[in-house]
């Protein structure tokens, strides 16, 4: 059986289409909210191993998931996105900051217990190989989770061969194998079906497909869509390939040195971005068109130094609109609480922000993207 014909047997993880008993707030209530996540690394340094700095690797940051659908994270490397999941998942604890599940405050003593969250969250990241034990027949790592939390030998062994079924891998054929057996791209499957084992509603992938060759790719992402469809799941996918992100989400956040600069609809930030990273981002796919190449890389050079971002605005080194008040003030990012808001942090989309091209209402459109967004290369 393949993993798109799925199995309909009697277990709760084949709850095709039925509505999840534990939805507490409605579809109107988002899944997830995030408000002014924050986590600054401390830097060390000199004989007495001091701290000297902090990496600002999320730096308030706020967002909404609504209920079944995909979030798509992107953003140059370092600019915080793994840092992002991992606070979500509470892997680290923020500075400060809050995260509400279904209406539940997590790790507060009137809401959602950490350890709660954790089941009803989980993650699967890039590195395949190393996430999975290399002394476990894959039917063993699948079912270690379930019954870690209570289930008989029985019920999770059932469980596990249940999932290696939906996520497409023979249980008799594989179930018996060690990781080393598999290819990637079937690692990558059994670890998606050991994220799933503990029925969570919200799954955060990391990465997840980019080591994957193109036609494995392919194949998982549409697992993916379809293991959402059928769970009712609700995804946060990571990547910095923008084909992939624009594929799988509905929505997309843009993240630049610890900050999201935008927030929007997949299509809106694809054919309409305004912040000017953003298209600077995106005029820099590469294109299919030979005719359609662009020979000035939109975006060159790597962003600054976490430690010491730049004042005001954050991408304003790098930004050819950037004028005196994006040197002094940073631009916050508009109202991003509603699901359909298409929003951005820039001074050019705040009305009266002091900036010349600022737009004089705040529905006001972007500057055409101009196949470059950046400050003379340097
Ligand atoms: N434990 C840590 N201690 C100190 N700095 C850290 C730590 N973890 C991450 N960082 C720094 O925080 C910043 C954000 O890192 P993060 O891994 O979240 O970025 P990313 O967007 O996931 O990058 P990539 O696309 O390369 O995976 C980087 O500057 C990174 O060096
Ligand atoms: S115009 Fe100013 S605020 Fe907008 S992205 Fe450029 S530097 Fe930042
Ligand atoms: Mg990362």
């Amino acid at each position: 059986m393949t993993a798109t014909e799925g199995s309909r047997t009697a277990s709760p993880l084949s709850a095709v289409d039925r509505k999840d008993m534990r939805d507490r707030g409605g579809d109107a209530q988002p899944m997830l909210i995030a408000r002014e996540l924050k986590k600054h690394f401390p830097i060390t340094g000199g004989v007495l191993n001091r701290p000297v700095g902090h990496v600002r690797a999320v730096d308030g940051v706020s967002f909404t998931v609504m209920k079944g659908e995909t979030l798509g994270v992107v953003g140059e490397s370092g600019c915080g996105k793994s840092t992002l999941a991992r606070l979500l998942m509470h892997l680290i604890v923020p500075d400060s900051g809050e995260l509400i599940f279904d209406g539940d405050a997590v790790g507060e003593s009137d809401g959602l217990s950490v350890r709660d969250m954790r089941r009803l969250m989980q993650m699967v990241f890039q590195d395949s190989y190393s996430s999975l034990n290399p002394r476990m027949p894959i039917e063993d790592s699948i079912s270690y989770g379930k019954k870690v939390h209570g289930a008989s030998e029985a019920e999770a062994k059932d469980a596990a061969r249940e999932l290696l079924t939906k996520v497409g891998l023979d249980p008799n054929l594989f179930g018996p194998r060690y990781p080393h057996e598999l290819s990637g791209g079937q690692k990558q499957r059994v670890n998606i079906a050991r994220a799933l084992v503990l029925e969570p509603r919200v799954v955060i992938l990391d990465e997840a497909v980019s080591a994957l060759d193109k036609s494995v790719e392919a194949q998982v992402l549409n697992l993916l869509r379809y293991l959402k469809q059928h769970f009712n799941l609700t995804y946060v996918f990571i990547s910095h390939d923008l084909n992939v992100v624009q594929y799988v989400s509905d929505r997309v956040l843009v993240m630049y040195l610890g900050e999201v600069v935008e927030i929007g609809p997949v299509d809106e930030i694809y054919e309409r971005p305004k912040h000017p990273y953003t298209q600077a981002l995106l005029a820099s796919r590469l294109s299919m068109d030979p005719d359609d190449r662009i020979e000035e890389p939109p975006l060159v050079g790597d962003p600054p130094n976490p430690i010491n971002p730049p004042s005001g605005c954050r991408f304003r080194t790098r930004c050819k609109f950037a004028e005196k008040i994006c040197e002094v003030d940073n631009p916050v990012l508009g109202d991003w609480a509603t699901a359909d808001a298409h929003v951005t942090a820039c001074h050019m989309f705040v009305p009266r922000s002091g900036h010349s091209m600022a737009v004089s209402s705040a529905s006001g459109s972007a500057p055409a993207p101009s196949g470059t967004a950046m400050a003379g290369g340097d």
